[in-house]
């Protein structure tokens, strides 16, 4: 079997075409675009292109998109005041504010995410947009989680009943996605297993799983034996290795070449959540402005 690709970044392209027009609507009736304003803490390479692709493509629906670099020196109050400042702008009021992360590990990550407004949290990472996501009545569902969801209900894949492993328990990705796949409704109702470091026979497991996530971030930790046949599997990993005809090359947790030919369905790395990582903030921002303006 050759597994069918799940194609983020032609699924992404459709969220964007869609997101444009509903921009040009807020925008007929604000006068004004919906804001993005993104906090981009020292000099992580991996960093600054993510929050580039997010300033790309915030720009290329229409929306307003700030990004503010701050220097690696910066202390966790230097950065709270930031965010409390953006928040309070009246000028050019920000309809979502996000702080990419990792940040230096001097600075105390959830005081800065708790400072964030949470009806502007795009990234669903302020303790009440977890806690309503905790409670099915989820408002800024976490970027990546959204679009792997997404991804699943647009390929044809069936959650309801079935068994669900994500491997990586972040904040970010697996805590949040193991949430809203188990949560009732489309895209949910499954059966859901998280691991993690700490779980002993790893491959016991993913070979149960029809959908299986790998959000580890280490390259190729997934490999064929571990996917049970017809399997969705879903790539969350973005890893930089040196490549063998020199330079460098971006692959997923799962060894692709190997796992495409046991799994139903894959996603590639690139192109496949990275696209609707992006695609999800877009999302969240024009949620934002339209409930801060009262229309949702
Ligand atoms: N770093 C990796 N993924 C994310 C994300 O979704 N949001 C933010 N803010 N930082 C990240």
């Amino acid at each position: 079997m050759t597994a069918r690709i799940l194609d983020g970044k032609e699924l992404a392209r459709q969220i964007e075409e869609n997101l444009r027009a509903e921009i040009a609507t807020f925008i007929g009736i604000v006068k004004r675009r919906p804001r993005l304003v993104v906090v981009l803490v020292g000099d992580l390479a991996a960093s600054a292109s993510y929050v580039k692709s997010k300033r790309d493509a915030a720009q290329r629906v229409g929306l307003d998109a700030e990004v503010i670099t701050m220097p690696i020196t910066t202390d966790t109050a230097a950065l709270v005041a930031l965010v409390t400042r953006i928040a309070s702008e009246e000028h050019a009021p920000a309809d979502g504010i996000l702080v990419q992360l990792p940040l230096p590990a001097h600075i105390d990550t959830l005081a800065v995410l708790g400072a964030v407004p949470p009806n502007r949290d795009v990234d669903g990472f302020h303790p009440e947009n977890a806690g309503l996501l905790s409670q099915g009545r989820p408002r800024f569902v976490p970027c990546t989680a959204a679009g792997v969801q997404r991804m699943l209900i647009d390929g044809g894949v069936e959650t309801a009943g079935r068994c669900a492993v994500i491997v990586g328990r972040s904040d970010i990705v697996g805590k949040p996605l193991a949430l809203l796949l188990a949560s009732r409704g489309r895209g949910g109702d499954a059966t859901v297993t998280l691991c993690h470091s700490r779980s002993t026979d790893l491959p016991a497991y993913t070979r149960q799983a029809d959908i299986l996530i790998a959000a580890v971030g280490r390259p190729h930790v997934i490999t064929a034996e571990m996917v049970k046949p017809g399997a969705a599997v879903i790539d969350v990993g973005i890893n930089r290795i040196s490549a063998l005809e020199g330079g460098s090359r971006l692959v997923g947790d799962v060894d692709f070449n190997a796992v495409r030919e046991v799994a139903g369905w894959i996603s590639p790395v690139p192109g496949g959540v990275g696209p609707m990582t992006v695609a999800m903030l877009l999302s969240n921002t024009v949620l934002a402005a339209e409930l801060r303006l009262g229309k949702r």
